[in-house]
């Protein structure tokens, strides 16, 4: 592997337009107009959350200023260069296409966070993650809404829609935002409110990878003090014999506005078994807490970890999940139900891979459910989203892991067979899958759901030369 790394723009580019950089002579039409603080990295060495189906580009360029981003896309797409906008690089979807003269647009540097001074309102770069938000907004005595995974840019997350913990009380991510800078797919920066294009605005708002890039946006905040911004989390080990109680207690459970829900199939760390954890998640107190998840606390854990945590950790238990590398061919349902004999078989499915794969023993079923009664209101209120499935309130996914591609084959089918199992018995309409945790199998419909038609459209409209094509592309 030679790794040849180009500052650009700091002298060293004299044989620049006799030589273009690696991956094409887009580079050469751009170089000199760069930041110094942007890079291009010509082995295309990257590394994401999944090897599966990742993509392999021909150069990684290393955004290190805002201003360069629409640079590049002129660049590339005169030069008709194929490009992939990259931050937090945990999308396991198998759409990513690149050829070998593909680019990668890696914006994972551009990390600034800025608070007003009332901390009603942040505004941040497209690289910043998950975690780096919730620090900065618990130092500033303030609490925004972020999803479960601190390793996840939140852009990434919201552009789909962005599920969170808080989002019965704040909405989804995609209902803080309050304005976004992007590049269109001709490489025109604009700023996109709901008031100044409300039909871009839409499209945005949950199908983002195919209408823009975001270079930085701003956000809801609520001024909150430290003392204040805690939860009652943590995690109960239940004996998979009492998987049918478990799975009851959550079905017939709504959750209230303050509350959320995770239930894991996975390795108990400590034991190294398959076991079932629940994670609820209060945002009060221990006392009131457990009142209100006393059906799932009455089954009977054999391990109960829960207490009350500040917000600057409450994403610590799924940061296992952020590591890095291995093969992890996802899969996703949508799920309003919980039905006991489909979980039963999905709990089967998950114990014969385990048990037939011995290197694949980080496999997870990681099923995530949300209050919908803040999301499922604003759907009837205004619309304004272009996210589909305010009304669902979990989502499951099947997260194979290991490192051989020999078990693809098995991996896939495993996959396939839970999404099966549970789509069959979900209680929706038609099997949905979020876009963030879809594997691209699947028809549009079922990730786009009743938006799919106008989406088309829109793409049609803002993005005729299917430019931003690279995540569940419309067209
Ligand atoms: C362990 C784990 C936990 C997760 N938990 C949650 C969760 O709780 N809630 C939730 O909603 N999602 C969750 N996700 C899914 C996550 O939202 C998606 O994987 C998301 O697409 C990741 O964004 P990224 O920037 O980290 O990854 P990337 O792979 O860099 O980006 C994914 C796609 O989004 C596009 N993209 C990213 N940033 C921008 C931008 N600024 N402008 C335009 N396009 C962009 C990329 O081009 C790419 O097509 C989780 C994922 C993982 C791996
Ligand atoms: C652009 O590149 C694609 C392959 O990446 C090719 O199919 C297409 O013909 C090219 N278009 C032009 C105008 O060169
Ligand atoms: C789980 O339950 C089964 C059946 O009730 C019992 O035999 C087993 O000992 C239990 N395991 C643990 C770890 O409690
Ligand atoms: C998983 O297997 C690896 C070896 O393949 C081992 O080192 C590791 O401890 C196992 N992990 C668990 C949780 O059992």
């Amino acid at each position: 592997m030679h790794v040849r790394q180009l500052l650009i723009g700091a002298g060293l580019f004299g044989l620049s337009l006799s030589q273009p950089a690696c991956g094409g002579n887009w580079a050469s039409l751009v170089e000199k107009s760069l930041s110094p603080k942007t890079s291009i990295q010509c082995d295309g060495d990257n590394q994401r959350w999944s090897d599966y189906a990742a993509p392999k580009a021909g150069a990684v360029v290393i955004v290190g200023d805002e201003n360069d981003v629409a640079k590049i896309i002129v660049a590339a797409s005169k030069t008709n260069t194929s490009f992939l906008i990259q931050s937090g690089g945990n999308g396991w979807a198998n759409t990513f296409k690149l050829d070998s003269r593909g680019i990668i647009i890696d914006i994972s540097s551009l990390k600034a966070i800025t608070f007003n001074a009332k901390k009603t309102q942040v505004t941040f770069q497209a690289g910043v993650t998950n975690k780096d938000l919730i620090d900065a907004a618990w130092n500033n005595n303030a609490r925004v809404s972020a999803s479960t995974c601190n390793c996840v840019s939140v852009l990434g997350a919201t552009l789909g829609g962005g599920l969170s913990r808080t989002q019965g009380v704040y909405g989804l991510n995609v209902d803080n935002l309050i304005s976004l800078n992007i590049v269109d797919p001709n490489g025109i920066r604009k700023t996109v409110t709901r008031q100044n294009n409300p039909e871009l605005w839409w499209a945005l708002t949950g199908a983002g990878a195919n209408f823009g890039v975001i270079t930085s946006a701003t956000y809801k905040s609520q001024p909150l003090p430290q003392a204040q911004n805690t939860a009652w989390t943590g995690l109960l080990l239940f004996n998979e014999s009492k998987l049918e109680e478990v799975i009851t207690a959550i079905d017939k459970l709504t959750l209230a506005p303050d509350m959320q829900l995770d239930i894991y199939f996975t390795a108990n760390p400590a034991t190294g078994q398959p076991s079932v954890l629940v994670l609820p998640f209060y945002l009060g107190s221990a006392e009131v807490g457990r009142q209100k998840f006393a059906s799932i606390l009455n089954v009977g854990p054999i391990a109960d970890n829960t207490e009350v945590i500040p917000y600057n950790t409450w994403n610590t238990a799924g940061d296992p999940f952020c590591t890095p590398g291995g093969r992890k061919p996802s899969y996703t349902t949508g799920v309003k139900k919980m039905d006991p004999v489909a979980w039963r078989n999905t709990w089967n499915e998950y114990i014969a891979f385990f048990n037939e794969n011995p290197e694949a023993n980080l496999t997870t079923i990681l099923t995530e459910c949300y209050s919908t009664a803040k999301t499922a209101k604003s759907v009837k209120n205004d619309g304004s989203s272009s996210y589909p499935f305010r009304d669902i309130k979990c989502h499951a996914i099947t997260i194979p892991w290991y490192t051989s591609p020999s078990i693809d084959c098995s991996a896939v089918k495993f996959g396939q067979n839970v999404r099966k199992h549970l789509s069959a018995s979900a209680g929706t309409k038609s099997p949905s899958s979020y876009i963030n945790f879809a594997h691209g199998d699947e028809p549009l419909s079922q990730i786009y759901g009743s938006s799919l038609s106008t989406l088309k459209k829109l793409k049609q409209k803002y993005d005729p030369k299917k430019r931003l094509n690279q995540w569940f592309p419309l067209s």
